[in-house]
């Protein structure tokens, strides 16, 4: 496959993977996901920034074959997660004199996942510039979006920002320019759910010092490369404020429909207040859209029957996903149904230790919902209601 030039001897040579079903062996892709890699000719030298997952190592090689690149000076490795440095020890061989520029900490990384002798590395400081003649390579150490090791590479001349997994999206395309549609955006949420999420501070923090710094374009390692970076920035903007959406989360999962009962019960009522809801089945939902609703959802109720004195296994999963996920809500509760007792939200409640969420009184029901409990969803759905409009949410 012929690369893509992107502008001035910059060109794509990274790829759709479409066969990919999980990504990190968790979240569903729908239509899989791509790897990039760039290839920079300087007057110079030549570099690749970030290059590609394992699986796909043999058609990346082939490429760069058929594309003549018989020589390559620097591979910078923008982070050292596999997916683009799997296929360094391979790269490094078949290009003996290239060296790899990156950061301490992705330097660490890289030497023990993936054994690269120290001698082919060489550090580069925050800030620090690199020519390769006529392009100058800047960059920007970026930590925790998403590893203490992320950092961006910035291409002066032509002002192209390189973000490596930051502003990345499970999308795969045939023109490398984003075309900003809602498949895209679903994309680029649905990655920034799993990925970014947990450290959404520094995400503001990055998103403003790209704002200031204006690039031409941001090319990020999944998904296309944003002409209109106003797409992605207003995007990141939004899912990492600290302020959710009229939205709650109820994620549940019943056995003999009395927790299911007391669910539809609240749903219902929620929304006859204006308030959105999002029920998340934990026995067939998909983990990507839990994720996802997570980035907007300002109140979540966890629903669950108790199981052998706790909570039901299947609930479990999610629940430590939501707590290690960090989300912006605000407000938690929890329903539940029980035959003969035990300690349903003390459990949940643990699992959930890392979520900073005002409780709201929880419902705990032995057996079918009665029209008491009924009675106590409808205070539930006041509070909601009051707490959301307090925040100006409706
Ligand atoms: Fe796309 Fe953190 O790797």
């Amino acid at each position: 496959m012929k690369f893509k030039e992107i502008k001035n001897n910059i060109y794509h040579c990274g790829l759709n993977d479409v066969n990919r079903k999980y990504f990190d062996e968790l979240i569903p892709l729908e239509h899989g996901t791509s790897y990039n890699s760039y290839l920079v000719l300087g007057s110079e030298k030549i570099a690749v920034i970030d290059t590609m997952y394992p699986p796909k190592a043999e058609e990346y090689f082939n490429n760069l074959d058929e594309n003549n690149v018989s020589k390559i000076d620097y591979i910078i490795a923008n982070h050292g997660e596999q997916d683009h440095t799997g296929v360094l020890p391979e790269m490094l061989k078949k290009y003996p004199e290239a060296i790899i520029l990156t950061n301490p900490k992705c330097k660490e990384n890289i030497m023990e996942m993936l054994l690269i002798p120290e001698e082919k590395i060489r550090l580069i400081e925050d800030g620090e510039e690199v020519s390769l003649g006529d392009k100058t390579l800047k960059f920007i150490y970026a930590p925790w979006v998403h590893w203490p090791d992320t950092m961006f590479t910035y291409l002066k001349e032509d002002n192209l920002l390189f973000t490596c997994d930051f502003f990345g999206a499970h999308y795969v395309f045939n023109d490398i320019f984003a075309n900003c549609d809602d498949e895209l955006y679903k994309g680029a949420k649905r990655y920034f759910a799993e990925i970014m999420m947990p450290f959404s501070p520094m995400c503001r923090k990055y998103v403003q010092m790209i704002k200031e710094m204006n690039p031409e374009m941001i090319l990020p390692s999944h998904g296309a490369i944003y002409r209109d970076c106003k797409f992605i920035i207003d995007a990141y903007t939004d899912w990492s404020s600290e302020t959710g959406k009229n939205l709650v989360l109820i994620p549940y999962v019943s056995m003999y429909n009395s927790t299911k009962e007391m669910v539809d019960y609240l749903n219902e009522k929620l929304n006859q207040k204006g308030i959105q809801t999002c029920l998340y089945s934990v026995v067939d939902g998909d983990l990507g859209e839990l994720a996802v609703t997570l980035v907007d959802a300002t109140t979540i109720v966890i629903s669950s029957p108790m199981v052998l004195s706790g909570p039901h296994p299947m609930i479990v999963g999610p629940a430590y996903l939501v707590n290690v996920l960090r989300p912006k809500a605000k407000f938690i509760s929890y329903m539940g149904s029980y035959g003969w007792g035990g300690n349903l939200f003390g459990k949940l409640g643990e699992f959930l230790s890392n979520l900073r969420c005002e409780p709201i009184e929880p419902l705990l029901v032995k057996g079918k919902p009665k029209k008491e409990d009924f009675d106590k969803i409808d205070k539930l759905v006041n509070s909601i209601y009051e707490k959301h409009k307090e925040l100006n949410l409706m």
